[in-house]
């Protein structure tokens, strides 16, 4: 599989490696903010440590270039993070991603400019031929997220994904890809 890059820009944003001492500004930007993680793997965090024990294994994860890789997104000209995007390849010639801004950001096209990118960079990696990501059916702007990304919405994954703010139970997804 083909290494992503650690850091690429687009318009406005710059991507980077998480470092472990970013933890602090993650967790005030939009790691602990209910209204971003709702519809998210993981719950709010209420304090910094676990999520430092966190970005400690996105460092490892770059370090094997294996797992989920993922960038911490800055304004371009700033170090300050304001939200995340990050991507599993797999050996089948798939790039999954997922995304998230810090809620002053949302509205701003901001997700859809860092996946666009991203997006297009793996699918002009020779092993890599789907671009896909899935959001929860109730998450709209998401999906909108996932279409100007040039993904084609597919269907419904039913009973995909569990999102703990909203409950144990899987929840039903809409999933987009783009393809070559
Ligand atoms: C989802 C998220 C990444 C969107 O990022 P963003 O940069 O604010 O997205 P955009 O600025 O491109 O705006 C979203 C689009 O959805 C549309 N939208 C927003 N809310 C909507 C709603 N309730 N119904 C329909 N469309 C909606 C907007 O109109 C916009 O589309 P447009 O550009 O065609 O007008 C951001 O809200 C976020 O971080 N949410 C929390 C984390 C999350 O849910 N991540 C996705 C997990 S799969």
């Amino acid at each position: 599989m083909p290494r992503p890059p650690a850091t690429f820009a687009t318009a406005r944003l710059l991507g980077r490696v998480p470092r472990v001492e970013d933890a602090p500004a993650v967790f005030t930007a939009y790691a602990s903010d209910p209204a971003v993680t709702r519809f998210l793997s993981w719950p709010a965090y209420d304090r910094v440590p676990p999520l430092t024990a966190f970005l400690r294994e996105c460092v490892a994860h770059w370090e094997k270039g294996a797992g989920h890789l993922a960038w911490l997104l800055c304004l371009k000209g700033t170090d300050t993070p304001i939200g995340s995007i990050g991507v599993n390849l797999d050996d089948a010639g798939k790039a999954m991603f997922g995304y998230v801004l810090a809620k002053k950001f949302w509205g701003h096209g901001m997700a859809a400019e860092a996946l666009t990118f991203l997006a297009d960079w793996s699918l002009a990696q020779p092993g890599i031929h789907r671009a896909w990501a899935f959001c929860d059916v109730e998450n709209p702007a998401s999906v909108r997220v996932m279409e100007k990304a040039g993904m084609v919405r597919e269907g419904v994954l039913r009973r995909w994904h569990t999102c703990p703010s909203l409950g144990p139970e899987p929840r039903d997804c809409v999933v987009c890809a783009k393809v070559r």
